[in-house]
């Protein structure tokens, strides 16, 4: 094992929260010293998007028909709505004097860690160049302007995160929040795209420092200490299938001789605590240039490859056994692979992308939530869907559910692999008192294994810190990644577990909305605990989010303001 590893591993298992103890977090909070949500780079050009707000015809349920949605032009008015959608504010709510905002994107205590960027080369659009997104203000600061045009098909999106925001209150586990928000926007960006019939290409093989280079996140000048922001993700919006490949040396040598501008405004808070081991694990963590697959495409092959061998009857036996893995059924299959029944929810894409919020408490006495909705939920978040063709990667996250309140199901534990490659590991790594038995009534179409029966609920609430939202939903669960040996393999590795179960808890927390329900994703919980509940006895498997759904209940004292009130939109 490589130092990097050693130090993620260390890293990992040093923030574990405890029954006995928490992760190593600051004493006290001051909370008038919050750290600025907004960040905001003085002396740049801005460039205006128009007025936030549009609502789109398309339903939600035809989300689940990309290939049907019509494709818009690329305009500003269209990027806007992009942004807005992925980013911008849903909301300000105020108790009292105090007020704050919330975003279509969720963030772990609010702090929005992520920062968007937009990479430029249309002259259409705007001058060719870098651009900082605001979300308050709904507008674009020109960070860099570009000398030399090297022009790409589509724009680009790139992600960063200010771990500070984030540390500020949740100390040395802060870094783990960081990796789920950026998941979680990935996540909202892909929804936002889709409304516009745009689809999301991960440029998987960029390094962090080319993506630093090119954000402009390397000009330690322009940022105030500690402040600086990490680069995670970048990726380009595509309006068609056949594009050319982005030339990233173009990109960086544009980035290079291009003009900079904007020095960023100080996040105002006071660093009282320091949390040197986040920047330590971000530089363990961090990528170098790669050469990645695309995991769907080159199963393809295989399976093309597979049966080139066989004789006739084999292949009808291949086929067969293809046909019995959980992830991809033939009855699913319409074009893209849909889940298991399509939602009837009749209201339009962008009305539930800003609705989306995390339920704060929930109704320990609601009616139990339909079989349906319960399965629609879970068929979602499976590697086949629409949502998840932007995962290059094989999957490596599956689900372990807490049934409270299901109609039609037994409370207890459920198990939900995501490959059948997972199903055999996590059965022998589990309890050997694990039932394991398919969930008979929809074998053929979810890969759904009931576990133990009993109430659970108490037991959910006091792995996720004692937290009531975990009990009284209607399920809640654990979302456990096949760890060891992924970090072993990549130190850098790390992050993209949790950027995968960010997406999978964007994909809950809409599809919760969708069914009228609403979710909560939950990083606190006591690691070791679900470890031992589950029968893990190695970091072979390693519990890393959770989330819950149920019926919410209104803090009936939160008054809900319209989110850009603040903007002169006339
Ligand atoms: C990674 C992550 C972890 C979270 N953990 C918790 C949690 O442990 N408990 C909780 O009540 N809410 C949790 N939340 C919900 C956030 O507090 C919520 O997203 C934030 O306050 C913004 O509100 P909104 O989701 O309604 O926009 C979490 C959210 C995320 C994205």
């Amino acid at each position: 094992m490589n130092n990097q590893t050693a130090f993620v591993i260390n890293y990992h298992n040093r923030t574990k929260h405890s029954l006995e103890r928490y992760a190593r977090g600051p004493e006290t909070i001051d909370w008038e010293d919050q750290p600025d949500q907004f960040r905001r780079f003085n002396g740049c050009n801005i460039v205006e998007l128009p007025c936030p707000g549009k609502e789109l015809d398309l339903l939600f349920a035809d989300l689940y028909k990309p290939e049907s949605i019509p494709t818009s032009p690329f305009n500003l008015a269209n990027i806007g709505l992009l942004l807005e959608l992925a980013f911008g504010l849903s909301a300000w709510k105020q108790f009292g004097p105090s007020r704050w905002a919330l975003r279509c994107n969720p963030s772990s205590g609010n702090l929005h860690p992520t920062e968007a960027y937009l990479i430029n080369t249309d002259n259409n659009l705007a001058k060719p160049g870098i651009y900082h997104y605001v979300s308050h203000d709904h507008h674009l600061e020109r960070r860099c302007l570009f000398n030399q045009i090297i022009p790409v098909s589509g724009i680009l999106i790139g992600l960063s995160s200010i771990h500070w925001r984030e540390a500020w209150k949740y100390g040395e586990r802060a870094y783990r929040y960081c990796q789920h928000d950026t998941g979680h926007a990935l996540g909202a960006l892909r929804y936002a795209a889709a409304t516009l019939g745009w689809s999301i290409e991960l440029l998987a093989e960029w390094s962090d420092d080319d993506i630093a280079h090119v954000l402009g996140l390397n000009r330690a000048d322009d940022f105030k200490k500690m402040e600086g922001e990490s680069p995670d993700l970048i990726c380009r919006i595509n309006t068609g299938a056949n594009n050319t490949p982005v030339n990233r040396a173009a990109l960086l040598e544009s980035a290079q001789s291009g003009k900079w501008s904007g020095l960023a405004a100080s996040l105002r808070a006071y660093h009282f605590y320091k949390w040197p081991v986040i920047d330590k694990v971000a530089l363990a963590a961090s990528k170098p240039r790669t050469q990645e697959h695309q995991w769907k495409s080159i199963q393809q092959e295989l399976i093309i490859k597979d049966q080139s061998n066989l004789i006739p009857g084999m292949v009808r036996q291949a086929q067969d056994e293809r046909n019995q893995r959980p992830a991809v059924r033939p009855e699913l299959v319409e074009g893209h692979i849909q889940p298991l029944h399509k939602s009837p929810c009749t209201k339009p894409a962008t009305a539930i992308i800003r609705q989306r919020r995390s339920a704060q408490q929930f109704d320990g006495k609601m009616p139990p939530l339909p079989t349906a909705d319960f399965y629609r939920m879970l068929a979602a978040v499976l590697p086949s869907t629409a949502t998840f063709d932007l995962w290059r990667w094989p999957p490596k996250i599956h689900l372990f559910i807490f049934v409270h309140r299901v109609e039609g199901l037994e409370p207890g534990l459920y198990g939900l692999p995501r490959t059948d490659e997972a199903l055999a590991k996590l059965r022998s790594a589990t309890l050997p008192n694990f039932a394991w038995q398919q969930v008979n009534t929809i074998a053929d179409a979810l890969p759904l294994y009931h576990l133990y029966s009993g109430n659970c609920r108490q037991i959910a609430k006091t792995l996720s810190c004692h937290q009531p939202i975990a009990s009284d939903s209607a399920f809640s669960l654990a979302m456990v990644a096949e760890f060891g040996e992924t970090i072993e393999a990549s130190p850098w590795l790390y992050r993209r577990l949790f950027w995968e179960s960010g997406l999978i808890g964007q994909v809950l927390y809409l599809e919760a909305e969708a069914a009228g329900v609403r979710g909560t994703g939950i990083g606190c919980y006591f690691d070791d605990s679900v470890h031992e509940i589950l029968g893990f006895k190695d970091n072979a498997f390693q519990s890393l989010y959770h989330f819950t759904i149920g019926k919410p209940l209104e803090d009936k004292r939160l008054e809900t303001l319209p989110p850009y009130g603040h903007l002169d939109t006339n």
